[in-house]
């Protein structure tokens, strides 16, 4: 179904970390909904270098782009060779995801050069070019502020995931005091799940990471005491809000959650719902740094974007699960 009434025909949209979860989906939807778009994918790919978490330094993934039929470029964001790529060629609409998005990730110079550097970079492309810049912000940006998270309230990062970020979206705020109409939209995402995320790794979402252990063990491990509350957003909501961004009047950063805090204890019940009983244990909670609380107020995404979320945590879940028991059958 797309999300938008304007034809996007002889239009060309490029997606940065295509072959992650999220700009692998937006790649999707176009084909599907809009094949009269040109679309183009570019990404770094994985190699075989790990953080000293053990975690791959990047997690985008050959097979989330089996069946696209659009043209795929590999190239570094980071590497001005590749940028210059970027700058040759010609497109109507970016959608930047390309970024370290593993949040503990401490390297703190290599964290702000690709995700904040970068997209400095391209957004002067972008602007040389008039192409709609439509870029992934994160709820990082809040920290542990208290809920509910408004855009311009509370932003205090606690990790150089979330200032990296803050930084991108403080830019664009000092952009968009001078020309409100520039066309730059950031869109803070809360905690986003759904097919293909499966690449990700350790730091896929909770609600796979739980569903492919109640699979496999009958047993998942939480921290110490489930009650920890997130915005968890399906990923067809974050397409929509993305897609609806290409329509917007004007600049602007705007969350994009559900709207409404689950707890980890809810991700279990829904996720018995579907699989039946299994066993839960708790765990003490090895980071410093977690967030306890997050709930965008997604008032303005609304009222500026048209965004209407559909998907609770349990219709979200409902719908997801299938794929979750095919990647489990799959990995077995
Ligand atoms: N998934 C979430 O819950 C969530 C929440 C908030 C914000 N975000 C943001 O949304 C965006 C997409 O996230 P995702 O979940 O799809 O993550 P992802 O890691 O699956 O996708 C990121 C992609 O960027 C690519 N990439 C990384 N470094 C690159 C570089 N230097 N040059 C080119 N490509 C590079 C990776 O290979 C990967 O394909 C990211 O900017 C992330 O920070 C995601």
């Amino acid at each position: 179904m797309s999300y938008i009434e304007n034809t996007l025909k002889g239009k060309t949209v490029l997606i940065t970390g295509g072959a992650g979860f999220i700009g692998s989906n937006l790649a999707f939807y176009f084909q599907k909904n809009h094949p009269e778009t040109k679309v183009i994918v570019f990404d770094k790919f994985r190699d075989s270098h790990t953080f000293p978490s053990g975690n791959p330094t990047s997690l985008g993934h050959f097979k989330n782009l089996i069946g696209f039929k659009g043209e795929v470029i590999i190239g570094d964001i980071n590497n001005f060779g590749d940028l210059e790529t970027i700058e040759s060629l010609n497109f109507d609409y970016i959608f930047h995801q390309a970024a370290i998005s593993d949040t503990t990730v401490l390297d703190q110079e290599l964290v702000m050069r690709t995700n904040y550097e970068a997209f400095l970079n391209l957004l002067d492309i972008a602007s040389d070019k008039k192409a709609v810049m439509i870029y992934a912000s994160s709820a990082g940006t809040y920290g542990n502020s208290p809920a509910p998270n408004g855009v311009g309230n509370g932003e205090e990062p606690e990790n150089i995931y979330g200032f990296s970020k803050l930084c991108m979206d403080q830019n664009v705020r000092k952009i968009l005091q001078n020309n409100p109409k520039a066309p730059i939209i950031g869109l803070r995402y809360f905690n986003v799940y759904g097919q293909k995320e499966f690449y990700k790794g350790r730091t896929a979402s909770m609600i796979l990471q739980l569903g492919l252990q109640a699979l496999e063990n009958k047993k998942v491990k939480i921290f110490e005491f489930g009650e920890q509350k997130r915005d968890f957003v399906y990923i067809e909501d974050v397409i929509q809000a993305n897609i609806k961004a290409m329509e917007a009047k004007k600049g602007g950063i705007y969350n994009v959650g559900y709207g409404k805090a689950k707890s980890y204890n809810d991700i279990i019940k829904c996720l018995k719902n579907e699989l039946g009983e299994f066993e839960v244990q708790y765990i003490k909670n090895p980071y410093k740094f977690f967030q306890t609380h997050t709930e965008a107020d997604i008032q303005e995404t609304i009222t500026d974007l048209k965004y209407e979320p559909k998907f609770d945590l349990e219709s979200g879940i409902k719908s997801y699960i299938r794929q979750i028991k095919e990647i489990y059958e799959g990995i077995k």
